[in-house]
């Protein structure tokens, strides 16, 4: 078995932590392959929470294990969260010991009030007392990867929700209105239509080139002098890109590819935005981590560091999607198997935004969106999902108090409790997040 943890350099970027984090990570997992039975734990502090900025570093590390245990036949790999503030005391370091000498197979264990936890999505029950999303006409929204397949979604969403200006933005951009009649591509022709579209319905669209992840440039382009448009009101936080290999075939560059416009970028907005700036953020997360889906390593990465970023701001939700029928990046025949082996499917575009307003409307800081199917005959749900297929849980919150001392392997495994609900309905969820909506 091997433990790793990345510590922080004095001064070092949360995102650039959370980047070495997950390179420490796959570059030991590279080492154990091979070696049957092998165990791999990455350590972190305090991402269930992400009360602090500096809790988020770890994050990335989350999704990657997830994703690197259900990649590898004989190899595990889970996490450990460690409590965020304090200095390690002996009954933490008993509880530890106990759960690295255990047999205990869950992705990520978080160890709180001397008892450790495992997480299990539930189906979200909340009442939803809350208002629906909702834009002001005077203020301006902000869709990073705005001319995306969702982007372009969100964009006519949110006009139909009262938004009547637009910034979408993407590396690309448009080229000048003058050659808007024919586009050199039909990728830049879906664009161009897309906007059009919405100004056809009156609104005002500004399209910006920009590399999200580029503090100094965001911090130009999407000041209102730049953008000539009312302060922002809202952001959607919808850059990513795919690239899609197994974890152990990941290089330095291409984890830093996917990590950009999703941690890198979701940093600058949070940098440029601090809480309090406006009315909401929401980011486009994935929920494949949480199923272990093969060569989204870095993709997983990136998304549980979305997820505790909205942990750690009040005004912030994290979406964890499943695929939209007939969208974007997901589309793709194998991911479509995989989910379906894990008895999940995808959504329509119409059950995304109703989660989303669910998620508003409930003041929930992550919501998996997600749509169960039955498995078929010898299939079976990986631990985070499997209270799924057999109901709501009912005891997940109780810890266990008595210690751990004295128990076998098997015993040591089962003690470990389950945490399914936030601590507050609101936004201190904990990532791996609690819940789970259906969709239809
Ligand atoms: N499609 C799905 O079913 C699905 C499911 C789960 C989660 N999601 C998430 O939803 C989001 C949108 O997905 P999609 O399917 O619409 O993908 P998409 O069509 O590929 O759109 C992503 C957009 O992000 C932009 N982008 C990439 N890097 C950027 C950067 N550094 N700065 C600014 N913009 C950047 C790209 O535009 P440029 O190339 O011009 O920069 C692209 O238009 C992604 O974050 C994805 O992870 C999608």
């Amino acid at each position: 078995m091997l433990v790793v943890a990345a510590v922080p350099k004095p001064g070092e970027p949360v995102p650039d932590v959370a980047a070495r984090s997950a390179a420490l990570l796959i570059g030991t997992a590279r080492q154990l392959i091979g070696q049957p039975g092998a165990r791999l734990w990455g350590i972190t502090a305090g991402v269930r929470e992400s009360t602090d900025e500096a809790h988020l570093a770890g994050s990335a590390m989350w999704g990657l294990g997830r994703v690197l245990a259900g990649e590898q036949d004989d190899l595990w790999c889970g996490t450990i969260d460690l409590p965020g503030e304090g200095l390690p005391g002996a009954d933490l370091a008993a509880v530890l010991l106990d759960v690295l000498r255990s047999d205990v197979r869950e992705d990520v264990v978080a160890i709180r009030d001397g008892a450790a936890f495992a997480s299990r999505l539930r189906r979200a029950e909340s009442p939803a007392t809350g208002d629906p999303v909702s834009c002001r006409p005077d203020g301006t929204y902000l869709i990073t990867g705005g001319l995306g397949r969702l982007g372009l979604e969100v964009a006519a969403w949110l006009a139909g929700r009262g938004a009547r200006r637009l910034i979408l933005a993407g590396r690309q951009g448009l080229p000048p209105r003058s050659a808007w009649a024919d586009p050199a591509d039909p990728e830049t022709r879906r664009r161009i239509d897309g906007v059009r579209a919405l100004e056809a319905r009156g609104m005002t669209v500004r399209v910006i080139g920009l590399d999200v992840a580029d503090a100094g440039a965001a911090a130009r382009e999407l000041s209102p002098d730049a953008t000539g448009l009312p302060p922002i009101a809202g952001v959607v936080h919808a850059a990513g890109v795919l690239e899609d290999r197994l974890a152990t075939d990941v290089d330095e560059k291409s984890l830093r590819t996917v990590l950009r416009p999703k941690a890198d970028g979701a940093w600058v907005l949070h940098r440029l935005f601090p809480p309090g700036s406006f009315d909401f953020m929401v980011l486009f997360s994935s929920c494949g981590q949480l199923l272990g889906l093969p060569g989204q390593a870095t993709y997983g990465a990136a998304n549980t560091f979305l997820d505790a970023l909205a942990a750690h701001r009040p005004d912030t939700t994290s979406l964890g999607l499943t695929s939209w029928r007939g969208y974007g990046m997901a589309v793709n025949e194998a991911t479509d198997r995989w989910l379906r082996s894990q008895g999940v499917t995808d959504i329509s575009a119409a059950g995304a935004f109703s989660a989303w307003d669910r998620a508003a409307r409930t003041g929930t800081g992550y919501v998996a969106v997600l749509r169960t199917v039955p498995l078929t005959e010898g299939q079976e749900r990986g631990p985070l999902l499997r209270d799924l297929a057999t109901g709501p849980e009912t005891d997940g919150n109780r810890p266990s108090g008595g210690s751990f001392t004295g128990l076998s392997r098997e015993e040591l495994g089962n003690r470990v409790l389950r945490w399914c609900a936030p601590r507050s309905p609101m936004r201190c969820g904990s990532p791996p997040p609690p819940w789970t909506s259906a969709g239809p």
